[in-house]
C-alpha cells in the first residue's frame, strides 16, 4: 500500500473495533464467497450476516450488496475481481495485452502505467480489490497459464511485478494481490495445482524473489497457490505462510487462500478428514482469508469455542483484513472514483503497451512492408478471433462463460488493424482452414499475412498441453500458402510459447504477439507497416520440440551432452531474443573495477548507437555467472536491463551498478549470500550477443 497513513491511529482503530466486535463477526471478516460458486440465496445471505469478502461481484449487484450492508452497520465489504490484464471481467474496460505479452516490452515504467489505469477502471466499479499480478513462473510451457505470467525470469517477473503493484495501489483506493504463493506453475508435469517437488532453497532461489520485490513495493494482499511443496499443501504451510512470509519478509497485509483451497485439500488433496480441520489448518498456517468454501465460517466459530483456533490467532487474522480496509479508507465516506473505464487515455496507454510488446523472431528483409500496391491476404482463424486476440480472463471467459457476447471495448483484430492501416481496397481475408482439419481454397498473392496460434481454450486453469505444437492444419495451410504467395509474414496469437521449427521452414517474418489485448491489431498492422520499429525482447524461450521442456535459459551447468539425441542442441528461440529494423551497435563495454569489495560496488557500463534507418528502442541486458559456487548455480542469471530509446544516428551511454549482492545464491544451509571468488558479467542484446567481463569478489 502506497498511501503513507498513521500507523498508531489505524491499530488503535482496529484495536477498538474488534473489542467490540462478536466471535462471529470476526470470522465472518475472514470469509468471501461469490454467488457463482456458493449460489445466488448463499451469497445474499453472507451479505445479510456481513461477510468481510465477496468477489466477482459486477453490476447492480455490487451497489445493491454494499448499500444493504451499509444500511444494516455492517462492517464494510471488500470486493475482489481478476484483473489480470485490464478490468476485462467487465464488458467495456480496456483489455491490455496479457502478461505474457505485456512482459515482452521489458517496460517497467508502461506496466506500472497500465497498473494505474487498471486500478482506476476496477475503483470505477466500486471494487477495491485486484487478484493481480500474477507472480508465478513460466518455466513448464505444458503449464496451463503460462500466459498469466511474466514469464520464465524470476528477475524479471520481480522488475515488472513491483512496477504494476505501485501502478495498482498508487491512488490508495484499489489494492492488489501478488499470487499465487508459491512455486505454483513449477508443479510436476506441468499439472496444474498438482505437487511441486522443489526444496525449501529452490524456492528461495527461484520463486520468493518476486514475491519479494512486490512486497517491498507494498503489495497489500497474497494469494496461496492450490498445490503443495513436496507433499504438504501450501495453504497449510507454517513454514511457508507465517515463518517466511510474515517473519521473514515482513509481509502485513493479509492472505486471502485460492478458490475453495480449504475443500481441495479435502476432496482432492486428501491431507485432512473434512473442511472442519482443514479450515483450522488454513488459519493456524497464517492464511487470513478463505476464498469460498462456506464452512469455513461454521468451522472456525466452533473452532474458537473448542480452543482448535485461540482467540489471539483469530484476532491476528482479523487484525491483518482490517488494517487493509483502514488504509483504502473503507471506513471513511470520502471517497469518490470519476469513471474512467474505456478512457480514451486508457486506449492510447494500451496501443503504446501493444506496440512495445510485439517481438519480432524472424525477418529476411520483406518487413517492413512498404506502403505497397501489393495484394494482401489475411489468412488464419485468430485474424479474427476477438477471443483469441484477447487471451484469458475477459468477460468472455470470467465469471462464466460467454462466449457470444458482443465486446464493448477496442477489439482490433489483425484483420480489423490490417483494414485501417492497408485499406480494404488492397486486401482480403480467407480463415484458410477450420477445426475439423479442412483447408480451404487458397488464393495466391504477392504478400500473405498468416495469423496461426491457439485458442483460448488451450490454456488457463486445468487446461495444460502435453506439447506445444501449432495445430496440423494450420501449419498445412502455410505450407500451401508457401507455394502460392510470394512474402509469408506470420504472426503468432498464442496463449503460449508454440513450437515454430516448421512455420520458420515456410516463412518469410514472424512476429510473436501472444495475446495482445484490444489495440493489439492496429499495433501489428502498423508494425508490418513500418510506422515504427519494434522493440519486443522473448521475457520466455521457445523449445524446437516439446521434448525439451522445461527449456528456461538459467539452467543448471552439468548436463551430459547438452542435448537429446531426437532433438537440436538448444531453444528455436531464446530468452532476451528480439529484432528490430534498425541496427544497433555497443561500444566500449567495460566494468570501473576487476574487484568487487563487501558493502562496495562497480560500474557496468557502455555506448550504443542507432546505426539503421529507424527510431528505435534497445533493450541491454545484463546476466551474472558465479564461476565457482558451493551450490550449483544457472549458468546465466539476469541481474539488470535497460530499456533505451534511440533516434536513428543517435548514441546513448548506459551503465549497471552492481553491489555484492546483486550476485547472490542461496546456500545448501537456505541462507541468501554472495561467495567471494571469480564471477563473469555478460552485456549485451541477448544471449547470442554478449561481452563478457571478468571479476573478483574479494
Ligand atoms: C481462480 C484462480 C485465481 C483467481 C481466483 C478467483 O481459481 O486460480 O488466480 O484469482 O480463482 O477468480
Amino acid at each position: 500500500m502506497n498511501k503513507k497513513i498513521d500507523t498508531e491511529k489505524c491499530e488503535s482503530f482496529i484495536d477498538d473495533l474488534i473489542s467490540k466486535m462478536t466471535l462471529e463477526q470476526k470470522v465472518l471478516q475472514l470469509q468471501q464467497v461469490s454467488a457463482n460458486c456458493v449460489g445466488e440465496k448463499k451469497f445474499w445471505e453472507f451479505v445479510d450476516k456481513g461477510a468481510g469478502s465477496f468477489l466477482h461481484v459486477l453490476g447492480k449487484d455490487l451497489p445493491k450488496a454494499k448499500k444493504k450492508m451499509k444500511n444494516a452497520d455492517k462492517i464494510p465489504a471488500i470486493y475482489g475481481i481478476d484483473a489480470i490484464h485490464g478490468h476485462a471481467l467487465h464488458n467495456g474496460a480496456t483489455v491490455f495485452p496479457s502478461q505474457l505479452s505485456m512482459a515482452c516490452s521489458w517496460n517497467p515504467k508502461l506496466v506500472e502505467e497500465m497498473g494505474v489505469a487498471t486500478a482506476s477502471e476496477v475503483a470505477s466499479d466500486g471494487i477495491e480489490w485486484m487478484f493481480s499480478p500474477v507472480l508465478c513462473l513460466g518455466r513448464d510451457l505444458r503449464w496451463g497459464r503460462v500466459d498469466e505470467t511474466f514469464g520464465e525470469d524470476p528477475y524479471l517477473v520481480g522488475e515488472l511485478g513491483a512496477a504494476i503493484v505501485r501502478g495498482y495501489e498508487k491512488a490508495g483506493n484499489v489494492i492488489a494481490c501478488a499470487k499465487h504463493y508459491l512455486g505454483y506453475g513449477e508443479a510436476t508435469g506441468g499439472m496444474d495445482s498438482y505437487d511441486t517437488e522443489v526444496t525449501e532453497r529452490k524456492i528461495r532461489e527461484v520463486f520468493l524473489p518476486p514475491f519479494k520485490k512486490a512486497i517491498d513495493a507494498g503489495c497489500s494482499s497474497i494469494m496461496t497457490a492450490y498445490g503443495s511443496i513436496d507433499g504438504t499443501p501450501i495453504t497449510a504451510s507454517h513454514r511457508l505462510m507465517t515463518e517466511i512470509l510474515r517473519d521473514e519478509l515482513g509481509f502485513d497485509g493479509f492472505v486471502v487462500t485460492d478458490w475453495c483451497n480449504v475443500e481441495h485439500m479435502v476432496n482432492d488433496q486428501k491431507v485432512f478428514p473434512s473442511n472442519y480441520e482443514s479450515s483450522v489448518a488454513c488459519i493456524n498456517a497464517g492464511n487470513d482469508m478463505c476464498m469460498n468454501s462456506p464452512d469455513f465460517y461454521p468451522s472456525i466459530v466452533k473452532a474458537v469455542k473448542n480452543g482448535d483456533v485461540t482467540e489471539e490467532t483469530l484476532n491476528d487474522r482479523v487484525r491483518n483484513v482490517l488494517r487493509v480496509k483502514y488504509r483504502l479508507g473503507m471506513f471513511e465516506n470520502n471517497r469518490k472514483q470519476r469513471n474512467t473505464i474505456g478512457a480514451e487515455k486508457h486506449k492510447k496507454l494500451n496501443h503504446a503497451i501493444a506496440k512495445e510488446s510485439l517481438v519480432l523472431l524472424e525477418n529476411n528483409g520483406v518487413l517492413p512492408l512498404k506502403k505497397s500496391t501489393d495484394k494482401i491476404g489475411v489468412y488464419g482463424l485468430n485474424a479474427t478471433d476477438v477471443h483469441n486476440t484477447y487471451g484469458d480472463w475477459t468477460f468472455y471467459t470470467h465469471p462464466d462463460l460467454n462466449l457470444n457476447a458482443t465486446p464493448l471495448s477496442e477489439a482490433y483484430t489483425v484483420w480489423e488493424g490490417m483494414k485501417v492501416v492497408f485499406g480494404e481496397g488492397n486486401l482480403f481475408y480467407n480463415q484458410g482452414y477450420d477445426f475439423n482439419g479442412n483447408i480451404f481454397e487458397l488464393q495466391a498473392c504477392d504478400t500473405a499475412v498468416v495469423v496461426l496460434g491457439d485458442h483460448f481454450t488451450h490454456n488457463g486453469e486445468c487446461h495444460d498441453r502435453q506439447g506445444i505444437e501449432v495445430e496440423k492444419n494450420q501449419i498445412e495451410m502455410l505450407k500451401r500458402l508457401r507455394k502460392l504467395c510470394k512474402n509469408i509474414i506470420v504472426v503468432m496469437i498464442c496463449g503460449k510459447p508454440l513450437l515454430l521449427d516448421e512455420v520458420k521452414e515456410n516463412s518469410d517474418a514472424i512476429i510473436m504477439a501472444f495475446n495482445p489485448g484490444g489495440r493489439g491489431g492496429l499495433a501489428i498492422a502498423e508494425m508490418i507497416n513500418g510506422d515504427f520499429s519494434p522493440s519486443g525482447k522473448l521475457p520466455i524461450s521457445i523449445p524446437h520440440r516439446s521434448g525439451q521442456i522445461p527449456c528456461y535459459y538459467n539452467r543448471l551447468p552439468g548436463w551430459h551432452a547438452w542435448k537429446y539425441v531426437d532433438s537440436p542442441a538448444g531453444n528455436a528461440y531464446d530468452f532476451g531474443d528480439g529484432l528490430s529494423y534498425t541496427k544497433f551497435d555497443y561500444a566500449e563495454i567495460k566494468v570501473s573495477s576487476k574487484k568487487l569489495r563487501e558493502g562496495k560496488s562497480v560500474t557496468v557500463s557502455g555506448r550504443i548507437t542507432n546505426n539503421g534507418d529507424y527510431d528505435g528502442a534497445e533493450i541491454v541486458q545484463l546476466y551474472y555467472r558465479d564461476v565457482v559456487s558451493s551450490v550449483i548455480t544457472p549458468v546465466k542469471n539476469l541481474c539488470g536491463f535497460r530499456k533505451i530509446f534511440l533516434k536513428k544516428g543517435e548514441t546513448k551511454n548506459f551503465s549497471f551498478k552492481i553491489k555484492p549482492e546483486d550476485l547472490s545464491l542461496v546456500n545448501a544451509n537456505c541462507e541468501r549470500v554472495t561467495e567471494k571468488g571469480k564471477f563473469q558479467l555478460f552485456v549485451g542484446a541477448n544471449l547470442k550477443n554478449l561481452t563478457v567481463l571478468e571479476i573478483e569478489y574479494v
